[in-house]
């Protein structure tokens, strides 16, 4: 029996990976490395195939006994997805269709969803909660909360189980430096202050600072990519041991500001670089900000690594080496 890790060549997912195989999951890593990275695929059978392809998807499921999917594969670029909204839709709704009736046709009934805080737009209050209206503000988001109502409808029907997970802002680097981030372009902020700090960018741009926050400058909600991995290895069990389909919040409760991931990036490199202050962009919320009660209380899932410092120290230890 074997986890297949769809888009396990990309951030979330080869970290993901890597934790599986070290409880001792056997896995099968898929993805069109549009975006993913063969080199960050260290663990498990890597097979090369694109989720618009329903034989190259069936194939994984022929030749190896699937016990559960994690599917990490989508388009995650908010601005691109308001201009191209068709790629969206196809790649992260149409394509994850082939990916469900693939499943359905194998009899694999388990599954693990990346959906994300943009599911919920503009929240009313913060802390997030679960419960609060999902209005997605870019077909990004909506993107997402389709698939979250199409796995609902398909556990209705035909008794598909799911665990959907909301991430946050995910951040960080494997501990041991093994695997780390390298999207292409880069639109995340803490990779975009280490790349300043590593001297790729003249300088880093911090977009207002006339925010009702504590410094003035937003507020996110950084999590460790290894927390993330342990909350899907959670929510993996609580399949196993035949529990219910849910969903939860994936964040680390308290916000970083733009500012102080600013001055975490200056500690932490010893390096110091141009910060520019340009006014506000359209559509920012003040702060995002998610509470994990849920995920603490079902899965007794709990961050490890909920200090900026040590956010910014494993992704620098990764960045300086590979990107730097
Ligand atoms: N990074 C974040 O902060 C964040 C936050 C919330 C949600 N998410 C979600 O988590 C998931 C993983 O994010 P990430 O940052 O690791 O992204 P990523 O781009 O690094 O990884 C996605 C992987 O999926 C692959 N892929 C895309 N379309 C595919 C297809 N049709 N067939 C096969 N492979 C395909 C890509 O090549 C890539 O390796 C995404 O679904 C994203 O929407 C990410």
């Amino acid at each position: 029996m074997a986890i297949l890790v769809c888009g396990g060549a990309g951030y979330i997912g080869s970290h993901v990976n890597k934790a599986l195989n070290r409880r001792g999951y056997e896995t099968v890593i898929f993805d069109n490395l549009v975006y993913g990275h063969r080199e960050a695929v260290k663990w498990g059978n890597f097979v090369l195939g694109d989720l618009k392809n329903p034989n190259d998807i069936n194939g994984v499921f022929e030749k190896y006994h699937i016990e559960a999917v994690m599917h990490f594969a989508a388009y995650a670029y908010v601005g691109e997805s308001v201009v191209d909204p068709e790629k969206y839709y196809f790649n992260n709704v149409a394509n994850t269709l082939n990916l469900l009736h693939a499943m359905r046709t194998h009899g694999c009934n388990k599954i693990i969803f990346s959906s994300t805080c943009a599911t919920y737009g503009e929240p009313e209050r913060v802390p997030i909660t679960e419960d609060m209206p999902q209005k997605p503000i870019n077909p990004y988001g909506a993107s997402k909360l389709m698939i979250e109502r199409i796995l609902n409808d398909y556990d209705a029907a035909y008794g598909l189980k799911h665990v959907i997970l909301r991430y946050f802002n995910a951040a960080g680097a494997d501990p041991e430096g093994e695997i780390g981030e390298n999207h292409n372009p880069e639109t995340h902020l803490i990779p975009l202050v280490l790349d300043a700090a590593a001297g790729k960018r003249s300088d880093i741009k911090v977009f207002g600072t006339d925010y009702d926050t504590r410094d003035g400058s937003c507020i996110r909600d950084y999590i460790h990519v290894n927390d993330l991995a342990d909350a899907h290895i959670r929510a993996l069990r609580h399949l196993e041991l035949g529990g219910e389909s849910d969903y939860f919040n994936l964040g680390n409760t308290c916000g970083t500001s733009v500012l102080e991931v600013i001055d975490s990036v200056k500690r932490v490199t010893g390096r110091d670089f141009k910060v520019g202050y340009v006014p506000r962009r359209p559509g920012d919320p003040a702060m995002l900000v998610g509470s994990s009660d849920k995920a603490r209380l079902v899965l007794g899932w709990e961050p490890k690594f909920a200090d900026i410092d040590t956010i910014v120290k494993h992704a620098w230890k990764w960045h300086e080496k590979h990107l730097g």
